[in-house]
């Protein structure tokens, strides 16, 4: 059973088809990408967009849609960029091929004197767009009107004489200042109610899940965070054959192996705790350089979660739509999955084995938060800050001690419970407690000490590529540091960190 998209978006290999689908979906309406041959696969869609593409219409192989099948769909039609292009030339006008590639912003002046055709109510006279396009449609067709031009007079934006729309801008960037205003006019012209209900997509994923891992065993690594937990338990969901692995490599959090073990407990799937910790410690033993302790973890934990899975007749990865879109992801975290090679390596054997399933790939973030609303999932797993995959060794620079991780562990605690009772969990995106690896000198009742001090880091961010420390109110970091003194052993010294990304980064490694 397969849930038809109520708006159906054709892609042409624009890098920013899927950015359309999410704006569509942020808007209610329930859409799906498609190839340009799956056409007659969209069901009963009540609109369709043509996306963009970096080929061009007058190249012999060029992508192509079935022109007929299109118009006789009988629903509203936009073309964005390659999608004008083509339907402009489906209907018998011509296209040009550029020389240069333009790349950039533009201003959109919709024509109509302040009376403008519907696509562009509400829209400034003149608009910034943004353009990425080498190809422009030069001789219109009988029955087609230019509705906005560029600052220059160039058509930018046509309805031909079915009513169906091209623009040669792209509405779904934010660099389209007016674009989103532009794409609900678009869906405005539907004859349906938005209806995109997490539910249903739930429903859908469920079906495809089924369907795809059929009587095979999937495996899931489960880290605790928010995108495993929910792949979990949407497997769980599903009814497949499961075993959800979770291994403690020592570096988490107070408690955290118990409360994750505790959490799927409560949501009713099955959790396989690998205690690997003295393993990971071990191995870590005199390691001080950063890239070598994060390759030393990263390599002991596919040998761990192989040894523990097996023989994998199906690996179940949370790769969510920014990671299968580079440009989303954190810089840090590409590079060091780069630098994993023994788990790039055994993950594409199993990709090119077609043992790889990736159900979340289709989401953002915030769409897998929803999804896991649906699931029934705490919202404190779901809105849980970002923790590294290589857990408290990032935020313990130096070489790794038990000693140190208590340390990390237990001041963190005690951050995150004041965060969490004064409100400021939920307005910071991420924070914690390191260890700075340097000893001072102190005063305990009548002696001198000389021990470590701990650095508090609170930052707001959107991507993780930028990010800026939060001004936590003194009374909170008092009590915060006043805490942390009192109960925490083998240290004398609280820092709150106030570097922005960049130059420092988030973690302290
Ligand atoms: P940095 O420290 O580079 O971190 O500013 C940016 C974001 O990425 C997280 N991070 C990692 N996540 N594996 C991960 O899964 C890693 O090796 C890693 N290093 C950093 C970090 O917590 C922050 O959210």
């Amino acid at each position: 059973m397969e849930i038809d998209p109520q708006i159906a978006v054709i892609d042409f290999g624009s890098q920013y088809t899927q950015l359309i689908v999410r704006r569509l979906r942020e808007l209610g309406w329930f859409s799906k990408l498609y190839q340009p041959s799956e056409l007659r696969e969209t069901g009963s869609p009540k609109a369709v967009i043509l996306s963009g593409g970096p080929r061009s219409v007058s190249e012999a192989d060029a992508p192509d849609i079935d022109f007929e099948y299109l118009r006789g769909l009988g629903v509203p039609v936009l073309g964005v960029c390659y999608g004008m292009q083509l339907l402009n030339k489906k209907w018998g006008g011509v296209v040009s091929p550029g020389k240069t590639r333009e790349y950039g912003p533009a201003q959109l002046r919709p024509v109509g004197d302040g009376n403008p055709d519907p696509l562009f109510a509400g829209v400034s006279a003149s608009s910034r767009i943004w353009m990425s396009h080498s190809d422009t449609c030069t001789q219109l067709p009988e029955g087609a009107k230019v509705i906005g031009t560029n600052s220059e007079g160039v058509a930018v934006a046509l309805r031909w004489a079915d009513g169906s729309y091209g623009i040669q801008f792209h509405p779904e960037v934010t660099h389209s200042h007016e674009g989103r205003q532009i794409l609900q006019n678009f869906v405005d012209m539907i004859d349906d109610e938005p209806g995109f209900r997490m539910e249903s997509f739930k429903d859908m994923l469920v079906e495809k899940i089924r369907v795809e891992v059929g009587e095979r065993e999937v495996v899931c690594g489960v880290s605790g965070g928010v995108d495993s937990t929910v792949l979990a338990i949407l497997l769980h969901e599903a009814g497949v054959k499961l075993r959800c692995i979770f291994v403690d490599n020592g570096l988490m959090r107070m408690d955290e192996a118990d409360e994750v073990r505790a959490q799927f407990r409560t949501l009713g799937a099955e959790l396989e705790v690998v205690d690997a910790s003295e393993r990971f410690l071990a191995k870590l033993e005199g390691v001080d350089e950063p890239e070598e302790k994060r390759r030393r973890i990263g390599d002991l934990f596919v040998d761990v979660f192989f040894e523990a899975a097996a023989n994998v007749e199906l690996l179940a990865q949370g790769t969510l739509y920014p990671d299968v879109i580079e440009s989303a992801t954190s810089g840090s975290i590409a590079s060091t999955i780069k630098t994993h090679h023994n788990r790039v390596k055994r993950i594409l054997d199993l990709q090119r084995e077609g043992k790889v399933i990736e159900p979340l790939a289709e989401l953002f973030k915030d769409e897998v938060r929803a999804l896991g609303e649906t699931l029934g999932i705490p919202r404190e797993i779901l809105f849980r800050h970002p923790f590294p995959g290589p857990g408290l060794a990032v935020r313990v620079p130096g070489e790794i001690t038990a000693e140190k991780l208590r340390i990390v562990r237990e001041g963190d605690a005690i951050f995150m419970r004041h965060l969490k009772t004064s409100g400021w969990y939920d307005r910071v995106w991420q924070a914690y407690c390191g260890l700075l690896p340097i000893k001072t000198v102190g005063v305990k009742g009548d002696e001198r000490s000389y021990e470590w001090a701990v650095t508090l880091r609170a930052v707001i961010s959107e991507d993780a590529m930028t990010a800026d420390w939060v001004e936590l109110p003194y009374e909170l970091l008092r009590a915060i540091s006043n805490e942390i003194l009192n109960s925490v052993s083998g240290i004398n010294r609280v820092f709150y960190d106030i570097s922005t990304k960049p130059p420092a980064s988030i973690e302290l490694e």
